[in-house]
């Protein structure tokens, strides 16, 4: 394997010195860009772009060929994992992801199985291998993977839901049956994750967009404990050099220092708790990833600035700070403003490392 060229962001990750705060952006490759949109067209749907590894890889360079970003993050999506086990994913346009199989009753979640993952997800391996060589050792890849809670509150449910009432139903009235699929899914995931990391991941982010739906208690239950699971079970190191593991509750706010514990390397902020105060939560024991409000990317280059110059000031002096959106950047961005957050972050980050 070639040397890494720019190792700002792993360095970051374990806190680290760093000349200057690295910045990557969740959902970098996607629907605002207008080349995202056409080789979207010519796979022909999005999932159709996920299985074919030199189309995926296209994507995931082309953020970094017009911005200066310090980590490319592959391009597949959480629910690859559900589809592999059988529960059959499909996008119904302008209204997300969909499952013709989802799961409800205690048979059903007792009648899943760990996949052959090389078989049923060994496209987004080959993926991987693909882009590892294109990016032929600029900037570290990022592996990822949905957090158990998160996928399972789709399979449960069947798609995207605002309230979650089937998997909260199950949280209150049959806890055992949802401890059973949380451990499945965290199964696989290891397996996933591990492939992942074999066939190249520099890094591993866990998605956990929906877990602080949950009640404290029931977080900590089902949530962070099967995110607990996946960490101890992943491959930590590779070639001499460690594989930091993020992750990411949207909306944790105080649990942050619950998930500091958890042996993580990082914790991704959303932009609901500024990172003067996350950073307390976490005692510099965990980087920090975040975390401006993705909103602010509809406002003029002068309010981003902005926006980045007091995202970095809220965190302040010293290493562990990777500069990110809270969340994923939105289709309706113009692609120039996200230009101008990441030249932001060059210019105004140096002074917070000297
Ligand atoms: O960050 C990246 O650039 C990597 C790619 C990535 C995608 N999805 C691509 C994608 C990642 C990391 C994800 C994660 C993901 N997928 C999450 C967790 C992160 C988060 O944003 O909270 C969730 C909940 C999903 C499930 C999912 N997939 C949803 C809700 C949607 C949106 C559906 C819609 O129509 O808005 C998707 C589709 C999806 N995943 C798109 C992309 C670029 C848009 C698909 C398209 O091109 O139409």
């Amino acid at each position: 394997m070639t040397e890494l060229k720019n190792d700002v962001f792993l360095r970051a990750l374990m806190r680290q010195p760093v000349p200057r705060t690295p910045v990557w952006i969740m959902r970098q490759a996607g629907r605002y860009l207008p080349e995202y949109r056409e080789v979207r067209a010519r796979a022909g749907d999005f999932l159709s772009l996920c299985q074919n590894p030199e189309l995926a890889c296209e994507v995931t360079m082309q953020p970094l060929r017009r911005y200066k970003l310090d980590a490319a993050i592959l391009f597949s999506d959480i629910l690859t994992v559900p589809n592999a086990m059988g529960l059959g994913l499909y996008f119904v346009e302008g209204e997300g992801p969909k499952f013709k199989n989802p799961v409800r009753t205690a048979e059903a979640i007792r009648n899943l199985k760990v996949p052959d993952v090389e078989r049923k997800l060994g496209y987004v391996f080959e993926a991987v291998r693909t882009i590892r060589r294109e990016l032929n050792g600029d900037v570290p890849l990022i592996g990822f993977a949905g957090s158990p809670f998160t996928v399972g509150t789709y399979m449960v449910e069947g798609g995207s839901s605002r309230e979650f009432p089937h998997i909260k139903a199950l949280a209150a009235e049959a806890p055992e049956v949802l401890d059973q699929l949380m451990s499945v899914v965290a199964e696989t995931t290891i397996e996933y994750l591990n492939a992942q990391i074999e066939a190249g991941a520099q890094a591993v982010q866990i998605f956990d967009t929906w877990g602080a739906a949950l009640q404290g208690d029931d977080f900590k239950r089902f949530s962070m404990a099967s995110m607990q699971k996946i960490i101890d079970g992943l491959i930590r190191e590779k070639d001499g050099r460690r594989i930091p593991v993020i992750l990411f509750t949207k909306g944790a706010g105080p649990l942050l220092a619950d998930l500091a514990e958890t042996g993580c390397d990082a914790l991704g902020v959303d932009w609901t708790t500024d990172l003067a105060t996350a950073r307390g939560y976490v005692n510099d024991k965990v980087a920090l990833q975040g975390n401006l409000d993705p909103a602010t990317l509809r406002e003029s280059p002068e309010v981003i600035r902005q926006g980045v110059a007091e995202t970095l000031a809220s965190y302040g002096k010293g290493p562990g700070h990777v500069f990110n959106l809270g969340h994923g950047i939105t289709p309706d961005i113009d692609p120039d403003h996200l230009g101008a957050l990441v030249d932001a972050v060059h210019e105004l980050s140096p002074k917070y490392h000297v």
